[in-house]
């Protein structure tokens, strides 16, 4: 039954060929639901507006199939293909109002940012659907809306562009998201480049200052950077962790070396405990 209704989208939603091929992906999405009929939505909390949108209804924005090298290399897979748009494309549906930047809440509680100004610069996209190879074990977090870069984009290689399971994108001000962090790095201008690093990799699953996602908890409740030796046991249990045989595909450390770990410790200690 639901295999016939998927199909029946899909041959509508493109051409013969595509619906096949999406068809396949859409069927083996482990939740069931296809993908063309989930529902999205698009707030702009200042203009206090609100839009729910289909997977069909944004494919219908400028949809169509491409493949990403940076998200291959990003889970370790080879030829993954998307339904995607150009994010720009809803830019222009939806002027955006005072917003310069999109919070993207996923979920699985992690929760994505990016400037306006970046998803223009490097091209980004929204993928309505992903399309794995055959022989790719796909994580419980890889589900769309997935941010997208597009092949020859010079986005540098960051977790901050691999936002997945997104259900809703919110239109808000980027230093008005950003300002608890940004406070520590103006009081204690040593701590720029850690905070610049968190901001980047981190703060979409360890919330700190107030800001940014619950998924894997407060770094700040688990370890006192104030006492001496922590901030080696903290790089220790991340390596530990973030590896690129972590079970759930979370490799964040391929995004980050040792120095900025450093500064993210360092960065850390100054934060008020939540
Ligand atoms: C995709 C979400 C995600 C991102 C991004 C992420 N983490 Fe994590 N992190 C987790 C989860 C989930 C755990 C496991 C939490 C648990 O077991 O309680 C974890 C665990 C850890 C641990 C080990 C905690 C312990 O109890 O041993 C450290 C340290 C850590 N993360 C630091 C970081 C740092 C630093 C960054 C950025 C460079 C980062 N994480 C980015 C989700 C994330």
């Amino acid at each position: 039954m639901r295999r016939m209704k998927t199909g029946a989208v899909c041959i509508g939603v493109g051409g013969l060929l595509l619906g096949l091929f999406a068809c396949t992906a859409a069927s083996s999405v482990k939740n069931g639901a296809n993908p063309a009929d989930r529902t999205y939505t698009l707030s702009w909390p200042v203009l206090a507006k609100q839009v729910r949108l289909t997977g069909k209804e944004l494919e219908d924005l400028g949809g169509r199939e491409v493949a990403s090298s940076y998200f291959d290399r990003a889970m370790s897979y080879k030829n993954s293909r998307f339904i995607s748009l150009p994010f720009e494309n809803i830019l222009r549906h939806y002027p955006e109002g005072e917003a310069d930047a999109v919070l993207l809440d996923c979920v699985d509680d992690y929760q994505g940012l990016l400037s306006l100004a970046d998803i223009r610069r490097f091209g980004l996209e929204l993928a309505t659907r992903i399309l794995l190879a055959p022989d790719s074990e796909r994580p419980g977090w890889l589900h769309p809306l997935l941010i997208l870069v597009p092949e020859g984009s010079p986005a540098p290689f960051q977790e901050r562009y691999m936002t997945a399971n997104i259900r809703e994108l919110r239109f808000v001000n980027l230093r008005q998201y950003y300002r608890p962090l940004d406070d520590i790095a103006d009081r204690f201008p040593e701590s720029a480049p850690g905070v610049q690093a968190f901001k980047d990799n981190c703060v979409y699953c360890h919330s700190a200052g107030g800001i940014g996602g619950g998924k894997g908890g407060s770094l700040l409740k688990k370890f006192d950077f104030k006492l001496a030796g922590k901030r080696d046991q903290f790089v220790a249990r991340f390596l530990a962790f973030h590896h690129k045989d972590n079970a759930d595909k979370q490799n964040v450390e391929q995004f980050v070396d040792h120095q900025q770990l450093k500064a993210i410790a360092g960065f850390l200690e100054k934060v008020e405990k939540p």
